[in-house]
């Protein structure tokens, strides 16, 4: 094994194309390699409004997507942050460690408070160091992640230093992030500048995890394309047929250039139905699967209760050895 991962994803909007290609399958491709932790980040997600019925199902869908992305139950640990009481502890204590500094220049803070900063709730601006505390709870050393999380796993490692200086230890590894080299950017399926995203109110602009097979195939069909014959990649003027292909490419893993020879002289219809019959080969065994298990939440609550076990055994050694670093006394 080449180390530990941990990584999470909130369930806080509908599971898409864009988090299976840019996180979870490279999640099942590692998993062989490190020991693995996946956890479905339901602490984090109530930094913004959620309304409780729905965190309970979303989170449920999430961990549901691992399975039937096949992350392996026996080999990964797959588990809720909520069910696992020393990730909000760690992070007290790593709020103690923190200086304020380093808070203040976290994009992502910037980016959700927008202008209301003082109408934020101080679990916005402190979201990045129960991050921390999911990671350096379990002592992970590899964090895969998006390179919009790149930031806060780099916070991570300052964190980690700072705690192991104050405390003159040499307790928490310096986590890195692993960032996937060809990230499959997924855009919207009808504004290829903007993300393919969870919020976007357009159902039709992103290729859901428990979508059918048809329903695949239509919103391909109806994927929003420009007037030049051929499919060519240049993101700047176009965005549709950049992102089709980029998609293309990250389904049949293929590099994209090879991808971009081959269809440089097909119509949009005859690529689309291309990419259709593609999309469908390739997803439409996890999306049953998906939807298989949405079925029978019996078999996902037995999943994550073992996973919180596996993950609780490691988590409070590691919890009740920072509060003796730190001085309290034990019970
Ligand atoms: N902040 C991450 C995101 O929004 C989710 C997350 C929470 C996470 N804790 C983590 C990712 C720990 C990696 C490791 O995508």
């Amino acid at each position: 094994m080449k180390g530990r991962i941990f990584s999470g994803i909130q369930p806080s909007g509908n599971l898409h194309l864009g988090n299976y290609l840019g996180a979870i399958r490279n999640w099942v491709r590692l998993q062989g390699d490190y020991e693995a932790i996946y956890c479905v980040v339901d602490l984090h997600a109530i930094t913004v409004p959620q309304d409780p019925q729905t965190l309970r199902e979303r989170t449920i869908e999430v961990a549901a997507s691992f399975v039937a992305a096949g992350l392996d139950v026996e080999k990964t640990t797959i588990f809720a942050q909520s069910h696992v009481a020393a990730h909000p502890q760690l992070a007290w204590v790593f709020n103690c460690v923190t200086p304020l500094g380093w808070l203040n220049r976290m994009t992502q803070f910037k980016d959700k408070a927008g202008k209301k900063k003082d109408q934020a709730v101080a679990g916005l601006y402190t979201y990045p160091v129960l991050m921390a505390a999911d990671i350096l709870l379990y002592r992970a050393t590899h964090v895969p992640v998006g390179e919009d999380q790149k930031q806060h796993v780099e916070l991570a490692r300052d964190i980690a230093g700072a705690f192991n200086r104050k405390y003159e230890q040499d307790f928490f590894p310096l986590p890195e992030p692993v960032i996937q080299e060809e990230a499959a950017r997924i855009m919207s399926l009808r504004d290829g500048s903007r993300k393919m995203s969870s919020s976007d109110p357009s159902d039709q602009s992103r290729i859901n995890m428990i979508d059918d097979a048809d329903t695949i195939a239509q919103k391909i069909k109806r994927a929003k394309s420009d007037s030049e014959m051929g499919l060519s990649y240049d993101p700047e003027s176009r965005p549709e047929a950049s992102n089709l292909l980029q998609i293309y490419a990250a389904l049949a893993e293929e590099p994209r250039s090879k991808v971009e020879a081959e269809f440089s002289e097909t119509s949009f219809a005859d690529f689309k139905a291309r990419l259709s019959d593609l999309a469908v080969a390739k997803l439409e065994p996890i999306t049953m699967e998906m939807r298989r298990l949405m079925d029978d939440r019996g078999e996902i609550e037995k999943i994550l209760a073992r996973g919180a076990a596996k993950a609780e055994a490691i988590a409070s050694d590691n919890i009740a050895k920072v509060y003796d670093i730190v001085g309290f006394l034990p019970r």
